[in-house]
């Protein structure tokens, strides 16, 4: 609390009516940085998060940044992301792009405007990466850039959320 009482608000807090962007990261994307670096780059999901939050600050939207290595949690934090007031979400399913017919499930059923996100080109790798069991359901797919791929996907959505 400040001096007079008031809440202390950080400089990347937003006002209520700002749009707040969902950004979700899945299974072993906690390990950017070291795993696989000569696929995924030396950027851990931390950075990704903070290059993020500067979009957000520019452009006077808010994210909220999670991730989680539990399905359970991806589809839960997807079902409540409407009544929770975001108005979009940028989702790097990890491995489970490929397998979850629970996030399609729940992505199918918000009513928010989802973007498929990936730092590699799944399509240009093994056979079981071909397939994404979400695509269908999502607006858009971002794919290839490295951890660019999360800001250009926000810069997208937004300019979507704009039009
Ligand atoms: C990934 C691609 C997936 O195939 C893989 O399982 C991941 C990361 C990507 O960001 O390139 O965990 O989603």
């Amino acid at each position: 609390m400040s001096p007079r009482g008031a809440p202390r608000r950080s400089a990347s807090e937003t006002s209520p009516s700002q749009p707040k962007i969902l950004v979700l990261s899945g299974p072993n994307l906690d390990r950017l940085g070291t795993r696989e670096p000569h696929i995924y780059g030396k950027t851990t999901l931390a950075e990704i998060h903070a290059s993020l939050a500067e979009v957000a600050r520019a452009q006077r939207v808010s994210v909220d940044c999670r991730q989680s290595n539990h399905e359970g949690d991806l589809v839960s934090w997807i079902g409540k992301a409407g009544d929770d007031g975001f108005a979009g979400i940028l989702l790097n399913a990890g491995a489970y792009t490929h397998t979850s017919y629970a996030i399609h499930d729940a992505i199918k059923g918000s009513p928010l405007p989802v973007v498929e996100v990936h730092l590699s080109n799944p399509e240009a790798r093994e056979a079981f990466r071909h397939v994404s069991v979400i695509a269908a359901v999502c607006v858009a797919k971002v794919a290839g850039f490295g951890s660019d791929s999360y800001r250009t996907a926000l810069e997208a959505l937004l300019r979507r959320l704009a039009s």
